[in-house]
């Protein structure tokens, strides 16, 4: 795929425990500044099939403040594509550009079609994606959060070889992409444990499907009241967290995962000495949204 990546460093944690733990971020946010952590990984081999297959165009699925359509739009123009997504809820149609995730977007050449919330279902059936596939004979169909075989062959570089020496692997899950690529490069010594982001039951599924190893469980205590919810708590968190370690958190996925180590780590759940690696899968762009709601809220908002 045409972006210059950086490397993705692990960084040390410093959080007192009395169990000798110790505890890193591994920084794919870092790796580029729009197409940031598990976004680049699970765009780059679905980008290399649709050039290899003459595909034109990449079309896929959404949510209004989705991380995944502002990558897949910038993706796109930075290899050539056009770009066509289709978005949860059909009530922001006449006003889209008010919101900063479709204004980016859009800025990028991306075109879109709105679907009311119960059309959207429709996303996974395959009769409708087949008539989209005749409609847009040009475009190559990536699915929601790009999590498909290719995604998850992407997600499989986030480990390299120095990782071998971490015993828990830990990152946030939302449609099941990233967990799976992680599974499938770890060692068997290794845990993998995914904090769920939204509802635990659908994912066990979709995670089976991508793997064979049975070393990894789902956490879904601290999804604070499920997908794209967030509470004074965690916003706080969020904040002293920035300012203690200069690590900016996503308030969707990484925060809620980070949040969840750290009150496992006080609670004895992980095995005393061990190294505890966490996956910082960016997400970032979804702090401008996050903050004009907490605003409108008369909340605190995330600084940044
Ligand atoms: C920033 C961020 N982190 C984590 C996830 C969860 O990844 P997955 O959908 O592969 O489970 C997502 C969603 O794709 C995301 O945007």
């Amino acid at each position: 795929m045409n972006v210059i990546l950086k490397n993705s460093v692990n960084e040390k944690v410093h959080f007192d425990n009395n169990n000798g733990l110790q505890l890193f971020l591994k920084r794919e946010d870092k790796i580029h500044e729009v197409i940031s952590g598990n976004k680049y990984r699970k765009l780059k081999y679905n980008l290399i099939k649709a050039k290899e297959l003459g595909y034109n165009g990449l079309l896929t699925f959404g949510g209004a403040y989705s991380n995944h359509i502002p990558a897949v739009a910038y993706a796109a123009k930075k290899n050539g594509f056009k770009s066509l997504s289709f978005i949860r809820g059909d009530e922001i149609a006449n006003n889209y550009l008010e919101n900063p995730t479709l204004k980016y977007s859009h800025n990028l050449g991306m075109k879109f079609n709105f679907l009311s919330r119960s059309n959207y279902k429709l996303k996974t059936n395959e009769d409708f994606l087949d008539k989209l596939r005749n409609k847009f004979i040009d475009y190559f169909l990536i699915p929601e959060g790009g999590t498909n075989a290719l995604g998850v062959l992407g997600c499989e570089e986030i480990l390299n070889h120095n990782d071998k020496k971490f015993d828990y692997i830990c990152c946030s899950v939302g449609s099941g992409g990233t967990i799976s690529g992680l599974i499938n490069s770890s060692y068997e010594n290794q845990k993998i444990i995914g904090f769920c982001s939204i509802n635990k039951k659908y994912l066990l599924n979709d995670i089976t499907k991508f793997v064979t190893n049975n070393n990894w469980m789902l956490i879904d205590d601290f999804a604070f009241g499920g997908y794209g919810k967030v509470n004074v708590e965690l916003i706080k968190f969020m904040n002293d967290f920035r300012h203690k370690y200069d690590i900016l958190l996503d308030p969707i996925y990484t925060s809620k995962m980070v949040y969840g180590v750290l009150n496992l780590m006080t609670n004895n759940f992980f095995k005393p000495n061990s190294k505890i690696l966490m996956i910082h899968t960016g997400g970032h762009q979804g702090i401008l949204p996050m903050n004009k709601f907490l605003k409108e809220k008369n909340l605190t908002t995330i600084n940044y």
